[in-house]
């Protein structure tokens, strides 16, 4: 299927099986709600995005955007197969240098990065600041001038370009809160060029995430040609990457073909620097959490619910943006899908409903679903509420399951309480 980690396969009694993992044998080991990562899916996305971008226009780096999910162990493994990374917060930095992952190779992105996170940046050697406005221009300059640092920065544009994704997702449209609207990006590209400890190298956009059409992309990177050109830049960086199929049979544009259309654009400029920062697309497709059903609960003609051990605050995309998911039972993957049901969480809020009508094989309390699709933005954008600790992260290869998160105990969640 389209939207499962590469490694997935139906292993003894056709039970669900990641990395060579038997994902009731992860569930008994590990506990649920766990998060599973497959690292050859990760590895494999690496090396797509590498050699396609490099085939159609070789200037390409790949930076895998952090976001989408920041783990020593993620970054790390991102890094080791030479990606660079985008970086959003003084965290995200901290945790790439807990993986020792080069930060020349790293662009700071945030419309409002505070000045000690400029510094630390800055002292961290972090490559490239994407910085976003005017205010935020002013500030890196005062940073850099006190800490006796030249910055090298790309200026974020707002292309005004509208990608069909779900609104609160979308932010290139000309009433945003990022980016410097093209009618004021003269006078912000004089001032940058104006500054001392200031060195303006490129222009940076993001039109938005889960984008499933190549033509937005397109279009983003010819204007943004034509703005390095007219201001005697080299440097160019398209923000996000592709989007991936949630569900199966989804269509989704090939890598290649996204690819050949973006140097399409560069053809013939082998001195222009392109940057792509996917994050959704290296990570998302080789995440899978498990939970397990408790209680079941069958209104006659109305909807039967069946409860599960996590929910909203371990994948909270369902309730920010009515987002789809695909799912299946561990042990019964194999068997036909007969049963009507609707994913709900465990969280007080009645909109914690993770999948609304769902066909799965025989549901049962006791049983471990396995929710597809759930790499990015999952642990990334999870929270405490309720009180319930985040769940356990495993990375899984070859046969072989790492625990690199530990589950949250119950001292983790008083930890910071003073009194
Ligand atoms: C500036 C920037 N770059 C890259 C990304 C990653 O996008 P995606 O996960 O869709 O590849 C985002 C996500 O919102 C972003 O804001």
């Amino acid at each position: 299927m389209s939207n499962l980690p590469d490694t997935a396969k139906l292993g003894k009694n056709g039970q669900l099986e990641i990395g060579g993992c038997s994902c009731a044998d992860l569930a008994r080991k590990f506990g649920t709600p766990l998060y599973i990562i497959d690292e050859a899916t990760v590895r494999n996305r690496c090396r797509a995005y590498v050699q396609s971008f490099r085939q159609s226009h070789p200037n390409t780096e790949i930076a895998f955007a952090c976001k989408a999910l920041c783990t020593t162990s993620v970054v790390r493994l991102v890094a080791s197969e030479g990606l660079g990374l985008d970086v959003s917060s003084g965290g995200e930095i901290y945790t790439a240098k807990k993986a020792k992952a080069s930060l020349n190779h790293a662009y700071f992105h945030g419309n409002n990065k505070a000045e000690d996170e400029l510094k630390f940046a800055l002292q961290s050697g972090v490559g490239r600041m994407v910085i976003d406005n005017f205010d935020e221009l002013n500030r890196l300059e005062k940073a850099a001038r006190e800490i006796r640092k030249t910055a090298n920065i790309f200026l974020r544009i707002n292309p005004g370009i509208e990608a069909h994704t779900h609104e609160y997702i979308k932010t290139g449209t000309v009433d945003s809160k990022f980016g410097v609207p093209l009618a004021q990006l003269d006078a912000v590209v004089q001032e940058a060029k104006n500054k001392k400890n200031i060195q303006l190298v490129g222009l940076h956009a993001h039109i938005g995430s889960q984008i499933l059409d190549v033509q937005p992309f397109v279009d983003e990177t010819k204007l943004l040609l034509d703005l390095i050109d007219k201001y005697g830049l080299n440097e160019l960086d398209i923000g996000g990457g592709i989007g991936i199929p949630y569900l199966e049979n989804e269509a989704v544009p090939a890598l290649e073909d996204f690819a050949r259309q973006i140097g399409d654009v560069l053809k013939n400029r082998p001195e222009i620097k392109l940057i792509l920062e996917p994050g959704r697309s290296i990570v998302g497709q080789a995440g899978v959490t498990l939970y397990t059903i408790g209680g079941i609960k069958d209104i006659p003609g109305i909807r039967k619910y069946i409860f599960i051990d996590g929910g909203m605050s371990d994948n909270p995309r369902p309730i920010l943006y009515q987002a789809k998911y695909a799912a299946t039972i561990v042990s019964k993957a194999s068997q036909p899908r007969t049963d009507k049901v609707t994913v709900a969480g465990r969280f007080c809020e009645s909109g914690d409903v993770l999948i609304k009508d769902i066909i799965l094989p025989k549901v049962e309390a006791g049983d471990t679903l396995a929710v597809f699709c759930t790499g990015a933005y999952n642990y990334a954008m999870a929270s405490n509420y309720n009180r319930v600790g985040r769940p356990a992260m495993i990375l899984v290869d070859n046969g072989k399951a790492a625990l690199v998160v530990r589950r949250e105990a119950y001292e983790d969640l008083t930890r910071n309480d003073l009194c």
